[in-house]
């Protein structure tokens, strides 16, 4: 009997697909709490910890979709065709809405007018000159955005986990690290 070699995501796929997936829970329990806090010294530092996290959250991202364009993904696990359609579309759209949160937080920061700063290590430039109609509108994309990639996710991991349980394919598997390393090439 043959079996065929398991193509995984490489190491570094997996480290980036976790970290920024912790990242962006994080950011969102610290952003939906920090709203509600009551104006405080404490209240900016968390703000500001938000921002810093959120702006490295971006780099993460960006350096993500240059190694996944540089490197080839693993083939597609054997699935119905619908299936394949619906996870490449909705990968397209989590890398959309990995981009948008912290892209429209910044855009919201710079047209509220406030300084950005990186951890206080450097400046970082304003999107946008102060305007209230750009500031109501990225916080909109900022808010909404969040709540549609949480939709979103919650689809995303009900199908790795339904083709982890269900199917017993390597879909999962393939993405968690601490496996043995790949048989094939898969990147
Ligand atoms: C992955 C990145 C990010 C995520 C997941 C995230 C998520 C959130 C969430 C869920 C909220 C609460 C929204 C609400 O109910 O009003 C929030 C608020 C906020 N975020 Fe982010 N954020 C991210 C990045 C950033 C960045 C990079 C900045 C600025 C540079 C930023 C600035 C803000 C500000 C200023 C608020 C408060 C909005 C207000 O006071 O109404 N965020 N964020
Ligand atoms: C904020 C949370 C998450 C985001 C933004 C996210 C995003 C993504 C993206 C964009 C991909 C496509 C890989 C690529 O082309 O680079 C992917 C793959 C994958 N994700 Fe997530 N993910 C998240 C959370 C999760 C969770 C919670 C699970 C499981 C419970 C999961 C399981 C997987 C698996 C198994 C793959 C590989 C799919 C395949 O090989 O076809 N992800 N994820």
């Amino acid at each position: 009997m043959t079996r065929e070699p398991a193509i995984r995501w490489n190491r570094f796929s997996q480290l980036l697909h976790w970290l920024i997936a912790l990242l962006i829970l994080g950011m969102g329990i610290v952003g939906l709490t920090m709203t509600l806090m009551a104006p405080s010294i404490d209240k900016l530092k968390v703000y500001a910890l938000h921002k810093s996290f959120g702006i490295t959250v971006l780099m993460l991202v960006a350096l993500r979709l240059v190694w996944r364009l540089a490197h080839r993904a693993p083939p597609p696990v054997p699935m119905p065709r619908w299936q394949h359609v619906a996870a490449q579309a909705t990968h397209f759209a989590l890398y959309v809405l990995m981009f948008a949160m912290p892209l429209s937080g910044w855009l919201f920061n710079s047209a509220s007018n406030f300084p950005l700063q990186w951890f206080g290590l450097f400046h970082l430039p304003a999107l946008w000159g102060p305007d209230p109609v750009v500031k109501h509108w990225a916080r909109d994309v900022h808010e909404w955005g969040f709540w549609t990639l949480m939709g979103l996710v919650v689809l995303h991991a009900a199908a790795a986990i339904k083709h982890h349980y269900i199917d017993h394919d390597e879909t999962l598997r393939r993405m968690l690290p601490g496996l043995p390393p790949p048989d094939g090439d898969g990147q």
